[in-house]
């Protein structure tokens, strides 16, 4: 099957996507609005892109007519944000925190997740999360705003937050860490079941 997307619906490219990138990680993000509305929600659409200054990126997508995702204007507004790493143990909050609520509604009270102080950003943590990482924006690339466009959100961490339980000399313990990793639809995957594939020429692990 070959697929042109300039011939194809925009649902059937977001279908193809989500069942081909998998599994993907999920930056729970965190943010605070100008009114001071803490808001939380989860994207799939989320990668690290740089280590020096460390830096990662996420992507709200477009769902309906000038549907601008609560975080994107948030992020807007304050140029901060947070991502919390997601454990098994807070799937069930994190997929209440995708609900689809007004900017009023304080997300960290819905989920029933506790916000916690940064220490450089204004915006509140995930207490539960094992891993927060406090984020200053470098810039938003607007990609499309059309049905299903989106825009990449670039952020430099200024902070992170990680449970001594979870790391030994800057290595993260994947057991203790359990993430989960979204797939297409309503599906995750576990990170359990693991192998090691050791790099022909790796110097760096
Ligand atoms: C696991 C998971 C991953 C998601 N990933 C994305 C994503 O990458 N981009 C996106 O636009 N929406 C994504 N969503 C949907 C948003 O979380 C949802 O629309 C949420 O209400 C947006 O909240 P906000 O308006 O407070 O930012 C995801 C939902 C779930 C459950």
């Amino acid at each position: 099957m070959i697929v042109y997307p300039s011939d194809s619906r925009p649902n059937d490219m977001y279908k193809l996507m989500v069942g081909s990138i998998t599994p993907r990680p999920i930056a729970l993000v965190s943010s605070i609005s100008k009114a001071g509305v803490f808001n939380l929600a989860p994207y799939s659409f989320f990668t690290g892109v740089s280590a020096n200054p460390p830096a990662i990126g996420f992507s709200p997508l477009i769902t309906g007519k000038d549907k601008i995702r609560d975080s994107r204007n948030n992020i807007e507004e304050t140029k901060e944000f947070a991502v919390n790493i997601v454990s098994e143990s807070l799937v069930e909050q994190m997929n209440v925190a995708s609900s689809d609520v007004p900017p009023e509604v304080d997300e960290f009270a819905l989920s029933q997740l506790t916000p916690a102080h940064a220490n450089i950003v204004s915006c509140p943590l995930v207490k539960e999360s094992r891993i927060n990482m406090e984020c200053r924006l470098i810039e938003i690339v607007e990609v499309s705003n059309k049905l299903l466009g989106g825009a990449f959100i670039l952020g430099e961490i200024v902070c992170f937050h990680i449970d001594d339980e979870v790391v030994e000399n800057f290595r993260i313990d994947p057991d203790t860490l359990d993430t989960v990793g979204r797939m297409g639809g309503s599906s995750y995957t576990r990170t359990r079941d693991r192998f090691e594939l050791v790099r022909p020429d790796s110097k760096i692990s």
